[in-house]
């Protein structure tokens, strides 16, 4: 990988968990610079709003000092123009990802053909994980200490305790 690329890792990130963290950490190794962008995804429902989402990464990232949190809310192909991002990184956790990811990526590269997806498998203990499943533990008052790290998950326990997520 050429160590002078910066790169976006984009998702919704509705809350993030373990298996984003993953992801995330293993990119920024790989590149100068990783900026991880919360972007909006429309076919899905947020509970938390895109300032608390980024909030939520930021505490779980203070280990890595070459990775930025940001909001975007326009096109990320847009986004990664504008920061000089030439690489969108995603997580993939099993087939059933790759569809949707596969067309986002083609749709990237015709929106700025400056820009390749690069695809991380999921570690093997995170495969199973999702935020809708987190956020479904945390509603029915679970324990979600498996999933999210403990600097984010009180404040998503927290969240469902209140009965005050965003939801949009
Ligand atoms: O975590 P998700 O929900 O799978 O992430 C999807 C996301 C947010 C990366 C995607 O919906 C996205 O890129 N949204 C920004 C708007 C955009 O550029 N849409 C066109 C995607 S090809």
């Amino acid at each position: 990988m050429r160590d002078n690329v910066i790169a976006i890792c984009p998702g919704s990130f509705d809350p993030v968990t373990y298996g984003h963290l993953d992801i995330i950490t293993r990119a920024a190794g790989m590149f100068k610079k990783l900026i991880v962008v919360v972007a909006s995804n429309s076919s899905k429902n947020c509970c938390f709003t895109p300032e608390e989402r980024v909030e939520l990464i930021k505490k779980c990232i203070t280990n890595l000092d070459n990775v930025e949190v940001v909001h975007y809310d326009g096109l990320l192909a847009d986004y990664a123009a504008q920061v000089g991002a030439t690489a969108i990184i995603k997580g993939l956790r099993a087939m059933s990802d790759f569809e949707y990811e596969f067309q986002m990526a083609l749709t990237n590269r015709k929106l700025n053909n400056e820009v390749e997806t690069v695809f991380l498998t999921t570690s093997a203990e995170y495969m199973y994980l999702s935020s809708s499943l987190v956020k479904e533990v945390a509603r029915l008052g679970g324990d979600i200490k498996e999933f999210v790290p403990p600097c984010a998950a009180q404040d998503v326990v927290n969240k469902f305790e209140r009965n005050d997520t965003h939801d949009r």
